[in-house]
C-alpha cells in the first residue's frame, strides 16, 4: 500500500509519502486540497492557472492553518512531471487538471484533446516510469449520455458523448480501464460527479468561472449579485414536474470528502473502481432559482428560453454503491448549497480577483 493514511489527531509529521493534486488551484480542486489538509495529508499542487489563481490556495491555506506546495506547471509536461516524483514521495495522484467548459470545447476541440486525454495520458505515464499506480480521476456524469431511466447507476451503459468535452471524459476512462488490466499494480477511482455547486462555509474559496459562466449555480449568483441582468430558463417543456431540466445538485465539500473516501478505498483494492459522487435527489432549474432567492433574499430575475442545444431532461445519481463501498454519503441540503454560494458570491463579486 503506498497511501500513507494520516493519523488521527490534526498532525500530519508522521506521513511520509504526499498526495499530488493536478488542478488543485481550481474549484473542486481547491475544496479536495483543503479537505486532504485538514486530514493529514501532505499536498502538492499542480496547475498551470489558465483556469484558475494561486490565490484560492493562499486562502486554502489560511483557512486549514497548513501549508501545501505549489508548481505552477502544466500536466502535459513530462520533465516536469518527472521531476516532481522523483524529488517528492508520492504516494497518490488525484488528477483534477482539466478544461470543462463543453460549449468551448465543440469550438475548440484541439485544446480539449490535448488538455484532458494527452494530459492524462502523459501523467500515467510519469506514475508508470515512477511506481505510483493510485490514481483518482474526475470524471462526469456526462458519460452516461441520456439515460432511459432515473436514478442512474454505475451499472448503466455509457454513451456517445454529444461534445468533445464529454468525449475526452470517455476517452480517458476507457484508457484507464485498459491501463488497469495491463498491470494488476494500477488502481484507479472513476470518480463520476453530477452537478457540484456551493463553496466552503467561511466565504474564502469557491468557484470563479472565466467570463460569463455556462452554468446554471454560478450564472443564478452573478444575476443575484447585480453583474447579469437574467437568468434564461433553457426550456420548460420537458417531461418534468415543472417543465424544467433536472439535475442532481451536490455540495463542492461533500464532493471533497467523496475523494477523500475513494482515495482511502483504492489504497485496499485494485483495478478501476467507478463510483457516482451524487446526492440521489434532483431539483429542476425553477426549484434552484426559488431555493436560491430564499437563501440570498434577493430576487432572481429570469426569462424563459429554448431548451439549450446537447441538454437531457433530467439526470440524478443513485449513490448507493459509493455509500456501501465508501462509506460515504453527500450530507449537505439544498438549503445549504445555495446559502454558501450567496456568502462566496457577496464576498467576491470579482471571484480570486476582488
Ligand atoms: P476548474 O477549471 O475550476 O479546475 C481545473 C483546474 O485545472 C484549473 O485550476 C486549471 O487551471 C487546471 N488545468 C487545466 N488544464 C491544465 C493542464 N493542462 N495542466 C495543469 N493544470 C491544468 O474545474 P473544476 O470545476 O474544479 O473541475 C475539476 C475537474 O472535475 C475537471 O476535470 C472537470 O472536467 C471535472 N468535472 C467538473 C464538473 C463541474 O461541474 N465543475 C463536473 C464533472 C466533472
Ligand atoms: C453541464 C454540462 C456537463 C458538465 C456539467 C459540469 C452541458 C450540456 N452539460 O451540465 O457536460 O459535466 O455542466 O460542468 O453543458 N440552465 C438554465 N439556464 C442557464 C444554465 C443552465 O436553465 O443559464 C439549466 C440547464 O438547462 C440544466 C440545468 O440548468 O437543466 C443545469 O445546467 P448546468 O449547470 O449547465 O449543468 P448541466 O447541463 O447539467
Amino acid at each position: 500500500m503506498l497511501i500513507n493514511t494520516p493519523p488521527s489527531s490534526d498532525q500530519n509529521s508522521n506521513i511520509t509519502s504526499k498526495i499530488l493534486v493536478t488542478g488543485g488551484a481550481g474549484y473542486i480542486g481547491s475544496h479536495t486540497t483543503l479537505a486532504l489538509l485538514n486530514a493529514g495529508f501532505n499536498v502538492i499542487v499542480l496547475d498551470n492557472l489558465t483556469n484558475s489563481s494561486a490565490e484560492s490556495l493562499s486562502r486554502v491555506q489560511r483557512i486549514s492553518g497548513k501549508t501545501l506546495e505549489f508548481i505552477q506547471g502544466d500536466v502535459r509536461d513530462r520533465k516536469l512531471l518527472d521531476h516532481l516524483f522523483t524529488t517528492h514521495s508520492i504516494g497518490a495522484v488525484l488528477h483534477f487538471a482539466g478544461l470543462k467548459a463543453v460549449g468551448e470545447s465543440v469550438v475548440k476541440p484541439l485544446d480539449y484533446f490535448s488538455n484532458n486525454v494527452v494530459g492524462s495520458v502523459n501523467l500515467c505515464e510519469a506514475m508508470a516510469h515512477a511506481q505510483v499506480f493510485n490514481l483518482v480521476f474526475s470524471s462526469s456524469a456526462t458519460v452516461y449520455g441520456t439515460p432511459k431511466e432515473m436514478p442512474i447507476s454505475e451499472s448503466f451503459p455509457t454513451a456517445e458523448p454529444t461534445n468533445p468535452y464529454g468525449h475526452t471524459k470517455l476517452i480517458i476512462e476507457d484508457f484507464l480501464q485498459s491501463l488497469a488490466k495491463s498491470d494488476p499494480r494500477w488502481s484507479i477511482a472513476l470518480l463520476r460527479y453530477f452537478n457540484p455547486v456551493g463553496a466552503h462555509q467561511s466565504g474564502l474559496i469557491g468557484e470563479a468561472p472565466n467570463g460569463t459562466p455556462n452554468n446554471l449555480m454560478p450564472y443564478m449568483s452573478q444575476v443575484a449579485i447585480g453583474k447579469l441582468k437574467f437568468l434564461s430558463v433553457f426550456g420548460t417543456d420537458y417531461p418534468t414536474h415543472d417543465g424544467t431540466g433536472v439535475r442532481d445538485y451536490i455540495h463542492v465539500l461533500d464532493l471533497a470528502d467523496g475523494h477523500l473516501s475513494a482515495l482511502k478505498a483504492i489504497s485496499n483494492r485494485t483495478g478501476v473502481n467507478i463510483w457516482n459522487l451524487g446526492t440521489g435527489i434532483g431539483y429542476s432549474v425553477l426549484e434552484l432559482i426559488r431555493a436560491f432567492e430564499l437563501a440570498s433574499g434577493q430576487a432572481v430575475t429570469y426569462q424563459i428560453a429554448e431548451r439549450r442545444p446537447g441538454d437531457i431532461a433530467e439526470c440524478w445519481a443513485d449513490p448507493t454503491k459509493a455509500a456501501d463501498e465508501l462509506g460515504w454519503k453527500a450530507n449537505r441540503g439544498l438549503t445549504e448549497m445555495m446559502t454558501d454560494t450567496w456568502r462566496w458570491q457577496q464576498a467576491n463579486p470579482e471571484g480570486y480577483g476582488g
